[in-house]
């Protein structure tokens, strides 16, 4: 299995643990940051529905808890009939550690469906330039 593989089978393993009891729609989300260690995280819904928390931002999160902050790669998983890209402000949470060429995957539980590169994902994204 390459590394590319292992971080879909992560992202595969992670969605089964999402709390989605409202949207009933399950999502796992993998990161590979540049020393190769991988994040995961899913989404985490609430009754109050706007506290919930999408998979790539609970990933984000695990990462910088564990002293990271270089994504190289992203794997999202989810199952619907279009593969499923990372919501607007997920879009901006990884282009705070990741880079214009950096790859997102989209797959569902039989494989990859698409990828772009974040760039696609969100053309002329904001920063402050020198703010890390
Ligand atoms: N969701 C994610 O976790 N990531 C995405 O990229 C899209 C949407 C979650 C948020 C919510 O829990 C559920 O999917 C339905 O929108």
């Amino acid at each position: 299995m390459t590394e590319t593989d292992d971080l879909l089978a992560a992202a595969l393993a992670v969605r089964e643990r999402a709390y989605a009891p409202y949207s009933k729609f399950a999502v796992g989300a993998a990161i590979r940051t540049a020393s190769g260690a991988i994040y995961t995280g899913c989404n985490v819904e609430n009754a109050s529905y706007p506290e919930g928390c999408c998979a790539e931002t609970s990933a984000i999160a695990a990462m910088v808890a564990a002293g990271e902050r270089d994504i190289a790669e992203v794997v999202v998983c989810a199952e619907s009939e279009e593969p499923v890209t990372p919501c607007g402000g997920c879009r901006q949470r990884l282009a705070e550690f990741g880079r214009a060429d950096t790859v997102v995957r989209a797959a569902g539980p039989r494989g990859e469906r698409a990828r772009w590169t974040l760039g696609d994902l969100l053309p002329a994204a904001f920063s402050l330039g020198d703010g890390e």
